[in-house]
């Protein structure tokens, strides 16, 4: 069912910080920062050759990353998002099999203006999964 790995989403406590350091220490191409209001978040995302990386930082409000950050105040990996080629089949045969969608269960529109869906942690060894449909999803 899941295709490739999307990203990988850190919470960072310092955007700028984290940008530079990605940037200067690992010589990756960094995007300016994108304010993503309808999810809380300011994001970079750093290209990477095989996936991306985006890193995270409440905006607003009710920021979904400022209790994760209250808790892991060095920052720390947030979610991992895989690919899947359709969200709503992908969605049902999760909730068929016993796992939990996070939310209303109806997919939100992500970063990169594809629907999305979060999946329980506790249903995946502590990690929060996130689906993102792709057109192209292996
Ligand atoms: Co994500």
């Amino acid at each position: 069912m899941i295709g490739r790995l999307n990203h990988v989403a850190i919470a960072v406590p310092d955007l700028a910080a984290a940008a530079a350091n990605y940037r200067d220490s690992l010589g990756a191409k960094v995007s300016a920062p994108v304010d993503i209001p309808h999810q809380g978040v300011t994001v970079v995302f750093i290209e990477l050759e095989n996936t991306k990386i985006e890193l995270l930082h409440p905006l607003g409000e009710n920021s979904p990353i400022a209790k994760f950050l209250e808790n892991n105040p060095s920052g720390g990996i947030h979610h991992i998002s895989c690919e899947v080629n359709d969200i709503y089949a992908a969605r049902d045969k999760l909730k068929a099999s016993g796992k939990r969608v996070l939310g209303s269960g109806e997919p939100k529109t992500g970063a990169h203006g594809t629907p999305v869906l979060f999946l329980h942690p506790k249903d995946f060894d502590g990690t929060l999964v996130e689906i993102e449909e792709v057109a192209k999803a292996s």
